[in-house]
């Protein structure tokens, strides 16, 4: 018999056909009021999906919790684990911490059906952890600005596949997004613009904190980035003797006649799309000045470990200087008492803070040595959790899903089908490195294309599904539903859950997307 519908597809499933969970208006949900935050994400995940506001009670004997929902968490198991039993009796969501109970109560939101004159939850019993520790989304902010409801929303939609790191690329050549007390110029003067001459924006303090609430409450952890020392052109907006003159290389003059828009001048807003031509200057005690205020303010205003100091495309900035720089600028954010994060270029620099996470953001087969860059933050330090995987043509979602779409990018081997997001292992793109070297899988969504929330969605979804079940899934192989074939039946089963969250997702081909008649009312033929 089928399998009820989970996405990322969960450590083990079973079902028995047995009858299922019918869900009314009268169903309570029987949690501890320490756990009001899993009650709370279940009573709204059902009302948005159903109509139907559950009510609440305290736990009581056992035999007053049938025909309830019962919330609750253990304490003992993996971290971020959970165990559901629907039986016609009961649900029960068992997390082994809070983390645990709030992936519990995603799930069970992706198994609300609709059933002859109501709804049901189909009998399953699911027992699942996540493969990987960290499991990333990336929003770029810098080439669009995007406020926090958009940074919100974006949440939501992560985290209920059990994304719990949001990375937000702040700064880029376009614009510097993050207000800082220590140096106020970089959003007065940097800020404006977006690409294509677009409108700029920038979080003040209170917005960042405001969406590190919002990211924690659902256990999400806030990566910032500072991208350095090149994609630094706003910098020189505002500080301009920090920054060398642009390198106009031959690529950035195709960019400029390919794309269009102007060469790169300092101090004037970037609004095109060409990389690498900036570089903060590298042999100047000003910049570390510079950097110590805005890294030391970044890490103060930031509780998750994480400080990410980009590394990527410095082709305006000479190799040695790159590697003093790169040595120099990790152990400054590591005595600010948080683990670097890199792009993969880094793992070059041959004084690197030893506990250097990497990011490699090459290709599933890597070319030119993308490879041997990501092996260097494997052979320093300790060797647990030192990658990250970001390969660019697997779950870069801001490439092009389909060659006619305004929207997206095509440089990383062209199109990126769903197919293509979901068909790699992340154990086995970088030749060298021992699955505890490992710390996760991440998947970017760079913004030179995407202006609104509609853009982002259009994107992200569904290949954000894939990139989740890379994250959180068993490895292919390990797991029978870790094929494309499952993968595609199961995501295209969610198809009435996001368009009940509003969740504007593009119905690729390939995928049967399920479509649902009337919610809740009598189909006739179940
Ligand atoms: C990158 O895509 N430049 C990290």
């Amino acid at each position: 018999m089928a399998l009820p519908s989970v996405v990322p597809a969960p450590a083990s499933i079973e079902a028995d056909g047995s009858a299922p969970f019918a869900l009314a208006s009268g169903t309570p949900i029987v949690a501890a009021a320490e756990i009001a935050d899993a009650t709370e994400a279940l009573q709204s995940l059902i009302e948005t999906r159903t109509g139907l506001r559950l009510d609440t009670r305290e736990p009581a004997d056992s035999a007053a919790d049938a025909r309830a929902i019962v919330l609750e968490i253990a304490g003992d198991g993996a971290a971020e684990s959970y165990r559901l039993d629907v039986t016609e009796a009961s649900v029960i969501v068992n997390g082994t911490d809070a983390a645990g109970l709030f992936y519990g109560v995603q799930t069970l939101g992706q198994l609300v059906e609709p059933a002859p004159g109501g709804w049901q939850i189909p009998a399953v019993r699911i027992v699942d952890a996540p493969r990987f520790a960290y499991r990333g989304v990336m929003l770029d902010v810098a080439r669009h600005f995007h406020d926090v409801a958009t940074v919100k929303a974006y949440i939501d939609r992560t985290s209920a596949l059990k994304f719990n790191h949001l990375h937000l690329h702040l700064t880029d050549d376009q614009g510097w997004r993050l207000q800082l007390d220590s140096r106020p110029l970089l959003t007065e003067k940097a800020s404006a613009t977006s690409v294509g001459g677009d409108p700029g924006g920038f979080s003040t303090q209170d917005d960042y904190r405001e969406i590190i609430d919002y990211a924690g409450a659902r256990h999400m952890t806030v990566v910032p980035e500072i991208d350095l020392p090149g994609h630094t052109h706003a910098v020189s907006l505002a500080y301009p003797e920090l920054s060398e003159e642009p390198v106009l290389s031959d690529h950035i003059r195709e960019i400029v006649r390919d794309y269009g828009g102007e060469l790169p001048v300092n101090g004037v807003p970037y609004d095109g799309m060409a990389v690498g031509f900036s570089s903060l200057k590298i042999r100047d005690e000003a910049t570390y000045e510079f950097l110590a205020d805005v890294l030391g303010e970044v890490a103060r205003l930031t509780p998750g470990p994480y400080l990410h100091i980009g590394g990527d495309e410095a082709l305006g900035t000479s190799a040695e200087d790159y590697d003093y720089f790169i040595g120099r600028v990790s152990r400054l954010a590591a005595s600010l008492g948080k683990a670097p994060v890199a792009w993969h270029e880094a793992g070059t620099a041959t004084d690197l803070e030893p506990t250097t996470v990497g990011q490699f953001w090459g290709y599933v087969e890597p070319i030119d040595g993308m490879d041997a860059k990501a092996r260097g933050f494997t052979a320093v330090g300790s060797d647990q959790g030192k990658l990250i995987l970001s390969p660019a043509d697997a779950i870069y979602l801001d490439m092009k899903f389909d060659a006619d779409s305004p929207l997206g990018l095509t440089w990383a081997r062209g199109v990126t089908t769903a197919r293509r997001a979901y068909e790699w292992d992340p154990a086995e793109v970088v030749d060298g490195v021992a699955d505890e070297q490992l710390l996760g899988v991440e998947a970017p969504l760079w913004t030179e294309t995407a202006r609104t929330l509609a853009d982002i969605d259009a994107l992200a979804f569904p290949r954000a599904a894939a990139a989740a079940e890379a994250a959180w899934s068993p490895a292919a192989g390990a797991s029978e539903l870790r094929t494309w074939e499952s993968f595609a039946a199961r995501v295209g089963a969610l198809a009435p859950l996001w368009t009940s969250q509003g969740i504007g997702f593009t119905p690729l081909d390939g995928i049967p997307w399920a479509v649902e008649v009337a919610a809740g009312a009598d189909r006739g033929d179940a």
